[in-house]
């Protein structure tokens, strides 16, 4: 399991990925996005956990925009930590929010102690899906929801020699798992409706776009912050994600499941 606290996302990685995603985030889609994977569930004055909150983006939007009442967002890098808070100040949204800085392993939280727990491609990071499922359950009231966006991979044994070269060449420590073995893991945990939408298709364009973008009318700018050596790097690795998207290998998707009981 990815179960050291690291900084794996770098100053440089992180100006890049907020270059071609949007101030506060760290994956792609932006706002659309959330509000795509959140179709139908109201965060409507609840309490909402947000697993892996990066630069915060995500945790202010679901303040502003989709009313939730408190949002707790956990990530295992300080220094994100504390840009979080400073995104919140900027946005005032301070009272709704609070960041925690947590260890990778069980969730620091009582039992039942949210509404809605959610993640925007974060739990990539955790390698033992049974276990978040269960502990993601546990955490959860009776009639809450799991809902979240994670990079999947289209296979259950073995990478293709391309999905390895892009996941050697992004360097990030990935605990990729297909959908059979989360949707295994939400129904052990005793998840129901549980639903798992496909965006590989939608990402196969943007990605293309992100790429051009990069290559584009951002590398001057981007070069000049991180340095072209980097710059050319990063290019390469959405060269080689492109095919692994292509191949259906990587499958970013929606995921979610509700704790049985009265729906929230
Ligand atoms: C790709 S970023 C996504 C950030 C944010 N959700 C977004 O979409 O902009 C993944 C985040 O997960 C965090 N992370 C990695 N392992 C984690 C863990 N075990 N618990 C909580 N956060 C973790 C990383 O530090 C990073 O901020």
């Amino acid at each position: 399991m990815s179960e050291q606290a690291t900084q794996e996302y770098d100053d440089n990685l992180m100006a890049l990925l907020e270059t071609i995603w949007g101030e506060g985030f760290m994956s792609p889609g932006g706002v659309d996005e959330v509000d795509r994977y959140l179709d139908g569930i109201s965060l409507d004055d609840r309490s909402v956990l947000d697993i892996g909150c990066g630069l915060g983006g995500i945790d202010v939007h679901l303040v502003r925009q989709h009313g939730a009442a408190q949002v707790t967002g956990i990530d295992i890098d300080p220094a994100l930590i504390d840009r979080c808070n400073l995104f919140a100040q900027k946005h005032q949204v301070e009272a709704q929010t609070r960041f925690v800085c947590v260890e990778p392993g069980p969730l620091p939280f009582d039992d039942a102690s949210f509404d809605i727990v959610t993640s925007k491609d974060s739990i990539i990071h955790i390698d033992d899906k049974q276990r978040l499922a269960a502990d993601v359950y546990r955490v959860l009231k009776v009639g809450g929801w799991f809902v979240a966006s994670d990079w999947l991979a289209g296979y259950d044994e073995q990478a293709s020699p391309e999905m390895q070269e892009y996941l050697v060449a992004e360097g990030l420590d990935f605990g990729l798992a297909s959908a059979k073995t989360y949707t295994d893991a939400l129904q052990r945990a005793g998840f129901c409706d549980i639903d798992i939408v496909d965006r590989n298709e939608w990402y196969r364009q943007q990605a293309r776009i992100e790429r051009e973008q990069l290559g584009g009318i951002l590398y001057d700018g981007l070069a000049s912050r991180v340095g072209n050596e980097f710059l050319e790097h990063e290019i390469e690795v959405w060269d080689k994600m492109i095919v692994a998207i292509d191949q259906g290998q990587l499958r970013p998707s929606h995921l979610r499941g509700r704790k049985p009981g009265p729906n929230h």
